[in-house]
Formats: C-alpha cells, structure tokens, sequence
C-alpha cells in the first residue's frame, strides 16, 4: 500500500466526500485539457496518483461512491450511443518483448513446448504493429454484415455504417473461397497526410484540435453520423481472423495473401522466418522504414505461421502463446528550445509550453512540447524526485525530445554541452498572463505540501476561466438551466452573448442576437454535413422555425431559475474548494447571500486571522476559508457578484422543522447511491423536516434509506432490526 493510500484510512466521512468531490473535478479537468484542449496540466505521475486515491477512497468508503464514478469508465469500454456486438471469437491482446533477448525467449518457448516432434521446423511471420483501434468484421456468404470496435475484447460496439466508409473494407468480398462464415480482423489507422489535413481544415474553421492520428482515428470511427466518418479517410489492413466457419488457409502467411485477394488491403511489409536472426533482422529492416510510411506502428509483430501449430500452443489469459509484439523503443530527436509559453487552462492552472525549432519525431513534425508545471522545468517533481536527473530546463537549450505513442511530446534529456553560456535559470512568472491576477501555489491543508501548478487567482475575472465557470454555472447540480447545456454556453460566449454569468439573465433583451447565433450554427453544421456527404441539404426553413420555438423555451427556463435555491447558487458561483456539501453547509450557516457575502468580505479585510470573524462551521477549514478570503478579497469578483444578484435573487435559505412531519426527531442514515437526488440535497430536504442525519448505523438509528451498493451499514440495520427503505419508500414517507 503507498503513502496515499495509507491516508484515506484516516479520513472522517464528510472528509472523504469532499476529497473525493475535489478528485472528481480534478481528473475530469485533467481529462478534459489532455483530450479536448491538447494541453495537459498535470504530469502523468500525478494523474495516476490522483486516481488512485480517488479509488482507495471508493474502497474506505464504498456508500460515497458516485453514480458518475470515473472508475466505472473504462478506457475502451463500449460508449452509449452504439449497440454492443458480442464478438463470436474474443478480441485478444498480445504479450509484448522489449528487447532482443525477449523475442529469443519467445522463440525458446516454442522449441521447448514443441520438443517432442523431432524435426518440426517453426516458421514465424514478422508484420508491423499498426497504432490505430482494432476492428472486427463480420462476412456472411461473403457479405459484410456486422463491423464492431474491440471494446474490451468481448464486448465491442456495433459501428457496421462507419466501418462501411473505409475504402479499404469490402461490403462484398472478392473472388472466391471465402469460408461461408468469417470475423475479419485488422487494424483502423489515420495517415498522418490525412491528419495534418484535418488538422488544418478544422484551424481554418476555428474547431477543435487534434492530438494525434490514433486518438483521431478513434474518434472519427465513433461519430454518430458516417458522413463524418467518411470524410475522414480513414484506412485498414486486415492481419487476423476471430470466427471462421472454416480455416480461411493451412498458414497465417497464405491466409492474410487470401485476405488481399478477396479485396483487402494489407500490409507489404510482412514476411515468412525461419530463426530468430531473421526475425530481428526483420525487426530493423522495418524500424528503419518507420518514418517514411506515413503513419504510426509501434512494433513487429511475430507469429507462429502454422494455424495446426498455433492451435496447439494455445492462448494463456487473453493472449495467444504463438504471437508476440516486439516494441520500438520511444522515438527521440534532438531540437532547441526557443520560447516558453504560460496556457492559462479553464480551471485557472498556468501550462508552460515549450516551443521548440521544428523537428520531426516519427514522420511528425513537433514543435511543442508540454513542461507541465514550475517544478518540471526546475528538474524536480513535486514527490521532490528528481526529473531529467535534476537538470533544469532554460531557455536556448538544446534538448532531446521524445514521443511515444499517445504520448504529447516530452523533454527528457537536456544536453548540457551544448548549454549558452548565457542561458539563465527560468523564472516562472507569478502573475496569470491573461488577466494579470497572482499566480500563486496553494498548499494542502493536510499534507502541508504544495501544489506543483501555480494557478490564477482571477476567480470570475480570468477570460481563459470563463467558458469553465459558466458551464459550471448552469450545469445539472449548480443552476441546471434547462436547454442550456455546455454546448450553448460555448456558442454564447464565442459569439460574445455571454461573458458573464449575469449575462445569461439579459438574453431575452437580445433575442434576435440569439436567433442570429443558432442559425449560424446550423448553417455551418449543415455546411460540414453537405462537404462530407457531398449531398445537398433539405428542410432549412423548418430547422429555422424550430429555432424560434426552441428560443421561447430557453428564455423560460432562465427565468425559471431567477430565485434559485442558495446553496445551489453558492456552488453555481465555482468559487475554488466550495463543492456541493460545503456550499450547502454555508448555505445553512448564513442563511442569505447578503449575510455571506458581509462575512465573506469581513473575513478578507482580517486576511491575517480570518477565523477571528469567521464562524465555525461543519467541515470548513483553512483551505476554504483561505479560497473565501482570496475570493472576496478581489474587488472585481464583487463586481461580478453584484451584476449577478441585480438578476437573481437567491432564496433564504430555511431550515423549517415540521414537527408534524413523519420523520421529524428521526436519526436517519443514507447508504448506497441515491439516483433521485444528490446526498447533500437528501441530507438538507431529512434536516429541514425536523430529522438529525448520521454517518453511522448504531442503536439509536431510526431509518436507513439503502440505495444499490449499499454494504456493511445496511447489514448493521438489518442486525439491529432498524427500519430500512429504499429511496422511492423515503420519498414516500416524506411526501405523507
Ligand atoms: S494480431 C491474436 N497483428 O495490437 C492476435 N495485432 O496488442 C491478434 N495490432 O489489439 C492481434 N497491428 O489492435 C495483430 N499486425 C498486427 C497488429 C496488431 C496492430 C494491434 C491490435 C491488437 C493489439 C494487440
């Protein structure tokens, strides 16, 4: 068990919870800036760090585990969306070499497994290892009829019409022999022409960027409209079958040639070995086309080549015994360091970029690479361990660079021989480069340590925050303005209705602008659907109408929000560490905003002893108080505030005990996950009817409401003879 883990043992519950919040939103900003906005904001050492005591917290405490738990989203797993294909034959994954003498142990295995037939000669194929999603394809009578992802081997998802796009997949096979039933396996991938084309065409659009040809290739495969597939052009070579009613060939060498014959493409670069020697040789002979074939592979891939023999050998926990891939390593080149750019994120963190003279890496060209945080660059991280061994990172070095995979590129090796004599220490800048607010590095409450990101204190101010904040602010457990998800926010703000959240309550005022700004999205959704398809459209008068329908709705829905619950509006405001528990718990402390809002700005003028004139209260300590002091303290957060509440006004917040109610005077404990309501929203609606809410089932429990997952203190209850309920049986009882 590590450190961390340790620690979580510790932790009371409403501490867990919060932790666990905190966690929630960090790795899902994290994903976010790694996968939408190709700027990751944390080292990968951190990330894992961050997941795993996310999950240590789940075990400590399994009832707060989320119904969005990020440790149900399996990387690969099958998405929503796409009906799920159970594949005749499971999808396998392959055991890896590393180096030389790997592959002589694979190739030992063998002898030895086969010693007994004296004179068997093992033949092996060598093919490259295509970095792209693999992909299954179903032909019956030599009809393609299902084409599905690998999802996670067993299971993948059904995307038959967007596999169909793929010129290099026949809807009908070729020529004759075919088995009457075949899973025709292979690999999708991008070219990196077709990439950099993407790439372009979208930076001309003003769209999104793309990280790399693998993950663009996964995500083009899994759109929901094939038009979008198809203009990706993306390609296939077939390698391997799953199911087949019979053996497409005696051997893998002449069933893949059959493949090629019924209209596939595959890969010219496979051969037939009869050593090792040859494999390897093989290995170099491909390594050294690498960079001119025009998309990624990562490997060699060696397999036995007779099916009798393969079958024989067998397959241990999802991979086959007959197969291995051999790797490449990382690819390195070596550039210079030119300029250091601060990426203010939309969680506020400052992302040092290096800029770099162009090179390429892999048939790539970079010119960026990620420096992560202030410590990275200084050469240690934030466990204190060194990085490059402890080399720090200045401007006009020369540097080695490295790109693996999935992997953004990385700096790993500065070469201190070829340092300027004139190169100085790099002085990370401790204002936020776009709205000029400190830059400051918070530190952790418990563990005493700081943040390796230095983050922008600009709270409400910060333009880079802004779209981050204001999705926020309308999303489901904040504000939930109906109809006005992120994908509205982000068109608001780019075509400048929005740049606040006071500007959500003005809309009405500039109907026509919002009018203007939907149909201009329509307009360049129909335009990239026609350019994909190469059909034209119909119906754009109709989708027009719907629009002017649609924007009554909206209106209606924000002014159904003006007098919204105070808690929610606290944790609608996104000021840093106040998650849903501590906005109720301040909710329920202050009772108004006005109230807040007076203490809040009192505790910012005693900065030196906030306490003093801050109240204690449940599960508020010196982070958030210290997070309140730096919020109020910032005269434009005031600013903001104000053009807020002259919009909204925020319901008091009462705590009417109903004595009459049937569980007033009632000790109540949730367990399990509630699917109707969030826990705190539980916890406030038992306490305003006059019911004490507890962590722990013992003697004096009165009810337990018990949702899936529940565990030990729904065995406590039931022990104890206590009365247990679902949720729907404590709405009931509640509603009586
Ligand atoms: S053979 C029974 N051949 O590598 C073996 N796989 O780590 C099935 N891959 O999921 C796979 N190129 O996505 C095979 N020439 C190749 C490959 C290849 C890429 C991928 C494939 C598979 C993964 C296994």
């Amino acid at each position: 068990m590590t450190a961390i883990e340790q620690e979580v043992e510790g932790l009371s519950e409403a501490e867990a919870r919060a932790e666990l919040d905190r966690l929630h939103e960090a790795i899902g900003a994290a994903d976010r800036a790694y996968f939408e906005a190709d700027a990751p904001e944390i080292i990968d050492a951190e990330y894992d760090a961050m997941k795993r005591r996310y999950q240590a917290i789940e075990t400590a405490f399994p009832e707060l585990k989320r119904p969005d738990s990020l440790s149900d989203k399996v990387a690969g797993a099958p998405v929503e969306g796409f009906a799920k294909i159970k594949h005749a034959v499971p999808m396998l994954s392959l055991g890896k070499a590393y180096t030389d003498q790997d592959v002589i142990d694979f190739a030992e295995r063998g002898k030895r497994f086969f010693e007994r037939d004296k004179d068997l000669e093992l033949v092996f194929t060598a093919e490259p290892k295509i970095d792209g999603l693999s992909a299954s394809l179903r032909y019956e009578n030599g009809v393609l009829v299902k084409g599905a992802t690998r999802g996670d081997g067993a299971v993948g998802e059904d995307i038959t019409e967007n596999l169909k796009t793929i010129a290099d997949i026949p809807h009908r096979l070729e020529g004759r022999g075919w088995p009457e039933a075949i899973e025709i396996r292979g690999e999708v991938y991008m070219t990196y022409a077709e990439f950099q084309a993407l790439k372009a065409r979208s930076a001309a659009a003003g769209g999104q960027d793309y990280v790399n040809p693998r993950n663009t290739a996964a995500g083009s495969l899994r759109q929901k409209d094939p038009a979008v597939t198809a203009s990706r052009n993306l390609k296939f070579f077939a390698y391997a079958w799953g199911f087949a009613s019979a053996d497409p060939a005696p051997t893998q060498y002449e069933a893949v040639h059959k493949f090629a014959a019924w209209g596939f493409a595959v890969s010219p670069l496979m051969v037939r070995c009869r050593t090792v020697d040859d494999l390897l040789a093989q290995y170099r002979i491909i390594e050294a086309k690498r960079s001119a074939l025009g998309y990624d592979i990562d490997g060699v891939v060696y397999k036995l080549d007779n099916l009798d023999l393969q079958r024989r050998w067998g397959t241990v926990t999802g991979e086959p015994r007959w197969a291995i891939a051999h790797k490449f390593p990382a690819e390195q080149a070596t550039t210079v360091l030119n300029r250091i750019d601060i990426q203010v994120g939309r969680t506020g963190t400052l992302a040092p970029v290096a800029r770099l003279s162009p090179v390429t890496v892999g048939g790539v060209v970079v010119e960026n690479a990620t420096l992560h945080n202030e410590d990275y660059i200084k050469g240690f991280d934030s466990f204190g361990e060194p990085i490059r061994d402890g080399v720090d990172i200045r401007l006009g070095d020369t540097v080695v660079i490295q790109r693996a995979g999935d992997v953004i590129p990385q700096i790993v090796k500065v070469i201190l021989d070829k340092r300027p004599a004139s190169a100085v220490p790099y002085e990370f800048p401790h204002v936020c480069p776009v709205c000029g607010s400190p830059a400051v590095r918070e530190v952790n409450e418990k563990t005493g340590k700081e943040d390796a990101r230095r983050r922008c204190t600009g709270e409400l101010i910060c333009a880079a925050q802004a779209i981050e904040r204001l999705r926020h602010f309308v999303s489901r457990n904040a504000m939930d303005i109906e109809g006005l998800g992120a994908e509205n926010i982000d068109l608001f703000f780019s075509e400048g209705l929005v740049a606040t959240a006071a500007d959500i309550f003005t809309l009405r005022d500039r109907a026509d602008d919002v009018r203007k700004a939907f149909h201009k999205r329509r307009e360049a959704q129909a335009a990239e659907r026609e350019k994909a398809s190469g059909r034209a459209r119909k119906k754009v008068l109709s989708a027009e109408e719907r629009t002017y329908e649609g924007l009554d709705k909206l209106f209606a829905a924000i002014d159904a929000r003006r007098e919204p619950e105070l808690d929610r509006f606290i944790f609608a405001l996104g000021i840093r560490h106040i998650g849903e528990t501590t906005a109720a718990a301040l909710a329920k402390t202050f009772g108004t905003m006005e109230e807040f809002i007076r203490i809040g700005k009192e505790a910012a003028a005693h900065a030196d002893n906030p306490r003093e004139v801050f109240p204690s209260v449940d599960g508020i300590g010196d982070t958030v108080i210290g997070s309140l002091v730096s919020f109020f303290g910032n005269d434009r957060n005031d600013q903001v505030v104000a053009a807020l509440l002259a919009q909204v006004r925020p319901k008091p917040y009462v705590v009417t005990i109903s004595a009459d109610s049937q569980v007033a005077g009632k000790t109540v404990v949730f367990t399990g996950s509630l699917e109707k309501m969030t826990r705190g929203e539980a916890k406030a609606m038992a306490e305003r009817l006059g019911a004490k809410v507890a962590g722990s089932v013992s003697a004096k429990t009165d009810i337990v409401v018990a949702g899936p997952g529940a565990g030990s203190k729904l065995k406590s209850a039931e022990a104890l003879g206590v009365l247990v309920l679902d949720e729907d049986g404590w709405l009931d009882l509640v509603k009586q």
